[in-house]
């Protein structure tokens, strides 16, 4: 047996495997690894993913917490919505885009910030910055990016976004905002969801620690690490929780938060009309309706659900985005019927990332861009203003 048989064999074998089929059937049953132009979805980069990376890496991102029952429901809950499609509407002339603060990107799909990419592919961040410049979108980047945010800004012209986590110390906060802002993101998102270490069980089961793998050190925290200092206990240490942001993660975090920015800044993590108006009322530029793709809060809502309560309480004073399980080009335009105004997409860039590396993102963002147009030609919907709820049936 030569190389090429032996490792054509060897991939055979993986593709062939139960728990590989379990998770998601490779589009051909040839037994090799179908290539980049051969994948007609999103759905089928994740076994590709999932064979080319080690198996933490593969876990880290593609685990929800407890019984995953969220992530599963993150799924089924768009099943539940149909379309109310018009016919004999001119769509000859689709247009995706839209501004979001000042900048025109080509559709309302935005990569959502997602921790280290060098854990699915060498360049990291870099490549998924090239990927989305690619596709005039968004990338938020993660502050817990595997390459300097600095890095990551100059990749690209293309405007790019800031997520925060607010922790663990104010200091070390404050240095990454102005680090931000001098590097040129555009927007600031901060992420509020996330107080504790969630309790994910694959990260457990291969021996995981670390939720996030660091990449975001600051002056602040480099100078804690080497002079010792202990983080200040609180009671949650006496419960054996591990507290990952800021202590006092409350409202007036945020209103220092806004008056020190001096950007937009996106409350990522909503989940209910109350903490929606409260966004409002404490000058939030935008929210993002999140559960994190289901990695803290089990049994947290799909956001599909929630996002009519949300959208009402906002009162289109303030936009409205929306993350957490769509793979499908009908998931976002469900969405945008629903009041959305753009959809953020976790996994799937880093399923491409994983699989295919630059290439792979960028066919993911391609993919989900030409389901999304297709739905809304067919729905009889030429652009994103003639999109409401009257087009769905729930
Ligand atoms: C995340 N998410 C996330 N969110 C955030 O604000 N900062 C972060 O660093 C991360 N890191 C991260 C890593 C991985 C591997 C995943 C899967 C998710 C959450 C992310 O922004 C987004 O809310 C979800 O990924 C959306 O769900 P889907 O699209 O993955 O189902």
């Amino acid at each position: 047996m030569n190389r090429r048989e032996a490792i054509k064999g060897y991939f055979g074998l993986l593709a062939g495997s139960p728990l590989l089929r379990a998770q998601q059937d490779l589009p051909n049953s040839t037994g090799l690894v179908p290539g980049l132009e051969e994948l007609v979805n999103v759905f089928e980069f994740e076994p590709i993913c999932r064979l080319r990376l080690p198996r933490q890496n593969y876990d880290f991102i593609a685990g929800g917490v407890d019984n995953e029952w969220s992530l599963r429901h993150n799924r089924e809950a768009f099943d539940r919505i149909m379309f109310r499609p018009r016919m004999l509407v001119d769509t000859s002339n689709l247009d995706l885009s839209l501004t979001l603060f000042g900048d025109k990107i080509s559709c309302p799909i935005l990569v959502a910030p997602t921790a280290g990419h060098g854990l699915a592919t060498p360049e990291g961040e870099l490549a998924t910055a090239r990927a989305a410049a690619a596709v005039e979108t968004i990338q938020i980047l993660s502050t817990t990016s595997s390459q300097p945010l600095e890095k990551v800004a100059a990749a690209t012209k293309f405007p790019k976004w800031f997520q925060l986590y607010p922790g663990p110390d104010l200091e070390g906060t404050w240095e990454r905002v102005q680090r931000a802002k001098d590097s040129g993101f555009k927007t600031i998102v901060v992420t509020v969801d996330a107080g504790y270490s969630s309790h994910r069980e694959r990260l457990l089961r291969n021996r995981v620690r670390a939720q996030v793998p660091s990449g975001a050190s600051t002056q602040q925290a480099r100078r804690r690490r080497e002079e010792g200092e202990a983080e200040a206990p609180t009671r949650a240490s006496v419960y054996g929780l591990n507290t990952t942001l800021v202590h006092k993660l409350d409202w007036n975090f945020f209103d220092e938060l806004k008056k020190r920015a001096g950007l937009p800044v996106l409350i990522k993590g909503i989940l209910t009309g109350e903490d929606a108006e409260l966004a409002v009322k404490h000058g939030a530029d935008g929210v993002v309706v999140s559960n994190h793709g289901a990695r803290y809060l089990e049994y947290a809502p799909a956001t599909i659900e929630v996002l009519p309560e949300i959208v009402s309480a906002v009162n289109k004073k303030i936009p409205v985005l929306i993350d957490s399980g769509f793979r499908r080009g009908t998931d976002v335009l469900k969405a945008l019927a629903l009041g959305a105004t753009a959809v953020c997409v976790g996994r799937p860039p880093l399923w491409g990332l994983g699989a295919f590396g630059e290439a792979g993102a960028k066919r993911v963002l391609e993919l989900l861009r030409t389901e999304l147009a297709l739905a809304m030609g067919l729905a009889g919907k030429a652009n994103l203003s003639k999109i409401d709820r009257s087009l769905l049936r729930m």
